[in-house]
């Protein structure tokens, strides 16, 4: 175990993609950020210096970060912002995660391009339960957006329409061959003939589940957000926003080149668009004019996506056991609806003159004024309520095609769910058609990871669908995608006492309020309880 400290800059920098120029907020002047190297168990200090022009905090994606919720970052839950010429120091503990998880700016959307992975290296002495591959490249997959992303989401929340889309994606910052003004920089990975690969990767796009694919090869997937699963061999995978994956690769086909590309799985409004990159074999041979292309599913594939989610179970060997509460304390089963609410000026360019919202249990999340951990440390009052429900308020037929208006509204409100220390927990989600909005929500809690032990589709059936858990290996992720007009459900025990949010990854739902927080309580003794907390908080 080693104590490391990195220094970090925010700051903006001048970035040209697609033809045009912007300054974007950067971590170093680098996009995508720096990646973070370390081992299981190592603790890492990252001092922040905020020198760009907007409030930011990060967050260490997947990181339990045990009894420290102070280091977690999401902005007024567990910090107020580091305001633009202010520092903050994050210390990162790391427990039992182990692959690839990743970090990211946790206000408003920053996240579009202050963002990097995280690699976790097996504890020393130890090594990967698959045989070592003979090099690796982190794949990050993010969104490009022409516009300032920051005025963009501003302008979205003030007329109450929807945000606009990206112009394209990236691989590792780049749009890809597709667009000729970008194609100079298309990523581009070196591989030798018979030699095998790990990709490791980290979907942070804004707003989009992807497909990935790489041209005539076939990947074997041996870990997800930082666990190992049993390997899944497969031409294509499904990664939503805030899952990372871990993927090896043998370069067997005739060298050559080869693309890889990765575009949406989405039902609604989405970017069409493809991005790509290069597997590249070293060699004599003639490059053929263009690389091989992989046929990925189509936008609209579900089955792709659910033959895909099946395959995911834990790799439960003696090393990495799973360990999945078999009885459940306290359970909670959360509708996720994209709604609309009255127009805080005089019209909106929301569906009827309204605003888009989105809730959990019909509770459109509202942040506070003083973040949660601070209010519940100091138990200030007046800055959230403990009824966050453990049930829908309203049950209707929550699959319909034709969902009734009545649910549109949701309450707008800072509500929060409080559990027992070391208690077992079963949060059951179900997706929703209010709106006719029906689609795969990647949902993540922060501070854990946890068991997902099932799903399906339609509306849950609390009689009938438990019996078709996984309790023996499912696989221990931190973010789930719930099946578009369906229902995934989670078991966890809650023995990391702190306040951590929950939310939905993709950025417009967040935003619109489809977030809550769970606070876990201290236990009896010190090594059960929160850290006290760091020496300098920044003020609201
Ligand atoms: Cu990847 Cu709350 O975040
Ligand atoms: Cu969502």
């Amino acid at each position: 175990q080693s104590l490391r400290t990195v220094n970090w800059v925010l700051e903006e920098t001048n970035y040209t993609r697609l033809c045009s120029s912007k300054k974007i907020l950067t971590v170093n002047g680098l996009f995508p950020g720096p990646t973070l190297h370390v081992h299981k168990g190592d603790r890492l200090i990252v001092n922040i210096q905020n020198q760009g022009a907007y409030n930011v905090t990060i967050h260490w994606h997947g990181v339990k970060q045990p009894r420290n919720p102070w280091s977690d970052g999401p902005e007024y839950i567990t910090q107020c912002p580091i305001k633009p010429g202010a520092n903050f120091s994050y210390e990162i503990i790391f427990s039992t995660e182990e692959g690839t998880l990743w970090w990211h700016a946790h206000s408003d959307w920053s996240r579009a391009t202050v963002h990097g992975p995280i690699i976790v290296y097996p504890a020393n002495g130890t090594t990967y339960p698959y045989s070592k591959p003979s090099e690796e490249f982190p794949i990050v997959l993010a969104s490009w957006f022409k516009g300032d992303v920051m005025e963009l989401i501003q302008s979205a929340l003030e007329s109450g329409a929807e945000p606009n889309q990206s112009d394209a994606f990236t691989i590792n910052g780049q749009p890809g061959d597709l667009y000729n003004c970008s194609k100079p920089g298309t990523f581009k990975i070196m591989v030798d003939y018979g030699k095998t690969y790990l990709l490791r990767i980290i979907n942070a796009i804004m707003n989009e589940e992807m497909f990935f694919k790489v041209a005539e090869h076939n990947l074997t997937v041996v870990g997800m957000d930082g666990a190992y699963i049993k390997p899944i061999y497969t031409d294509y995978i499904m990664i939503t926003p805030g899952q990372t994956m871990d993927v090896l690769i043998t370069a067997n086909q005739s060298p050559s080149e080869y693309y890889m590309a990765a575009r949406a799985y989405a039902g609604l409004q989405y970017d069409n668009t493809t991005t790509t990159a290069i597997v590249q074999y070293s060699g004599n041979y003639t490059a053929p004019s263009t690389p091989a292309f992989p046929i990925l599913p189509n936008y609209t594939d579900i089955d792709a996506v659910t033959n895909f989610t099946r395959q995911m179970k834990a790799l439960n060997s003696k090393e990495h056991p799973v360990d999945v509460p078999q009885t459940v304390d306290t359970k909670l089963y959360i509708t996720l609806s994209v709604n609309t609410l009255p127009c805080v000026n005089s019209s909106c360019d929301g569906p009827n003159g309204d605003r888009l919202a989105a809730s959990l249990n019909n509770m459109s999340f509202v942040t506070p004024e003083v973040d949660v951990l601070q209010a519940y440390y100091s138990q200030l009052k007046g800055f959230y309520t403990t009824d966050f429900p453990s049930q829908p308020p309203y049950f209707f037929n929550f699959t319909a095609d034709d969902v009734s208006d009545d649910y549109l509204t949701p309450n707008n409100v800072t509500k929060v769910k409080v559990l027992e220390f070391n208690s077992t927990v079963e949060i059951v989600f179900q997706t929703t058609n209010v709106m006719k909005a029906a689609e795969n929500h990647p949902m993540h809690l922060h501070g854990y990871s946890f068991y997902f032990v099932g799903f399906g589709f339609g509306n849950f059936n609390n009689e009938t669908d438990p019996t078709g858990y996984n309790l023996v290996d499912p696989p221990e992720v931190n973010t789930v995608g719930v099946p578009t007009n369906g229902w995934a459900a989670i078991r966890f025990r809650a023995d990391n006492p702190g306040v951590w949010f929950m939310h939905c990854h993709l950025e417009r739902h967040s935003s619109w309020g489809m977030d809550t927080v769970l606070i876990v309580k201290n236990g009896t003794t010190t090594e059960a309880s929160m850290q006290d907390p760091p020496p300098y908080l920044n003020p609201c």
